[in-house]
């Protein structure tokens, strides 16, 4: 039974945007638990620390009762069997997204054949929504309210003026 099953959410969550927020509301009507997991490391050197990342993520998600709060590091797949998770939870916005989610969730499926990846699509309002573009438009002093929750907002404020790494 899905309302049964625990899943993992996890990501970089440089930092969480209300697109992820739109992945989790949906996961977390699908699956008995959600935890979300930011990574201790990311692909790319990150530009909020874990304890920031983790901060924006518990105020985030104060409302959602089925979803907990975690980070990680090294192999997702351990961490998922550790923590009695059998489904990997990942957004896709576009087309673009597919084949970096498709080459993970085929090698997390290598590494753990019984663990599935579940694939949600973010609401159409999100689709260009990235962390990586939220820090440049308001590293650049655009507008960024509505496009990730206040805390970040006020954050990203705060640093204004410091054009984020690629
Ligand atoms: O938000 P991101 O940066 O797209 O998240 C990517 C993340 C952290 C989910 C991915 O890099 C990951 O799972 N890293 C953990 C290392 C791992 O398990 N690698 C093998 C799976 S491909």
């Amino acid at each position: 039974m899905a309302n049964e099953v625990a899943a993992v959410y996890p990501g970089s969550f440089d930092p969480v945007t209300n697109g992820h927020l739109d992945v989790l509301r949906r996961a977390s009507k699908l699956f008995a638990k959600v935890i979300i997991v930011a990574s201790v490391e990311g692909r790319k050197k990150l530009d909020f620390s874990l304890e920031d990342r983790l901060d924006f993520l518990r105020r985030a998600v104060i409302s959602f009762d089925n979803v907990e709060i975690d980070s990680f590091d090294g192999l997702l797949v351990d961490y998922a069997r550790k923590n009695g998770a059998s489904v990997i939870i990942r957004g896709l916005r576009e087309v673009s997204d597919f084949e970096y989610e498709y080459q993970m969730a085929v090698m997390n499926r290598r590494l753990a054949p019984e663990i599935e990846t579940v694939f949600l699509s973010t609401g159409s309002e999100y689709y260009y929504v990235s962390s990586s573009l939220i820090k440049e438009v308001a590293a650049l002093g655009g507008d960024i309210s509505g496009l990730v929750p206040e805390c970040v907002v006020s954050a990203l404020h705060k640093s204004k003026g410091e054009v984020p790494r690629q």
